[in-house]
């Protein structure tokens, strides 16, 4: 039997004893890597199936990725800031173009070492709650009050639609890190599954640490 197979089977079971005791499980990621997003994936499964909502999956899994997506990316633009490779993190053009440098999969894992050493982790919660399940998602960097406004209203801004290529058109966004569509996609697959887009929120401590969290009520 290959290691690998050994190594999952290990992890299955440990997931499943999680959920099925109902505790919190936590995910530590420094780069964006296969393994952990099949742990994930597993995790959310098995918790989804627990509750008879199998149906959720497919959106939240795609919601867990972005927002982890962007977690990673705040983390590696701190790194590059220090690092001095971003000179002028005002200047979003130069920005854009350094954070696109770091987004392939060579540069990632160089890059999830280097946050490990910084100790600029991305961490993921499940917390299935009797009446609620909670995916929060925290990265190591603290918003300004100028990204925490711009984060927000895009968020609201996108409450209003229900389609991101109909968002994307009204809305471009010409200093996001990418298509700058993520958190509008979020917004979108929330309320595509009856979930008020007010129980996704981001928000910071202001000195450490950056959340975003979708609240999904029970039945
Ligand atoms: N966890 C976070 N920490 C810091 N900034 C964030 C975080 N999440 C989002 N942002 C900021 O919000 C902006 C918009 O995020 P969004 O996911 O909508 O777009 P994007 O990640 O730039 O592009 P896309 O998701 O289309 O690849 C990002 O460019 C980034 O500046
Ligand atoms: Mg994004």
């Amino acid at each position: 039997m290959p290691d690998s197979t050994i190594r999952n089977e290990a992890y299955q079971a440990d997931i499943l004893h999680a959920v099925e005791a109902d505790k919190e499980i936590v995910f530590v990621l420094y780069s964006i890597l296969d393994d952990t997003e099949e742990k994930i994936k597993y995790a959310l499964a098995q918790i989804l199936d627990r509750r008879a909502r199998a149906d959720l999956f497919t959106p939240l899994y795609s919601c867990t990725k972005e927002l982890i997506a962007n977690a990673v990316k705040a983390n590696a633009k701190r790194l590059l800031i220090d690092e001095g490779v971003i000179t002028d993190p005002d200047d979003p053009i130069e920005v854009v173009k350094m954070i696109r440098s770091v987004l392939n999969e060579k540069s990632l894992l160089e890059y999830g070492i280097k946050a490990k050493e910084h100790r600029l982790s991305t961490r993921v919660y499940f917390k299935a709650e009797p009446e609620r399940f909670v995916i929060e998602v925290i990265n190591n960097v603290p918003l300004d009050g100028k990204d925490l406004k711009r984060i927000l209203e895009r968020i609201e801004k996108s409450s209003k639609y229900d389609s991101i290529a109909e968002f994307y058109m009204e809305n471009p966004d010409p200093i996001a890190e990418g298509m700058g569509l993520g958190l509008s996609m979020v917004v979108v697959l929330i309320k595509s599954i009856d979930i008020d887009w007010r129980n996704f929120t981001v928000s910071t401590n202001g000195k450490d640490k950056t959340y975003a969290r979708i609240t999904v009520p029970l039945a």
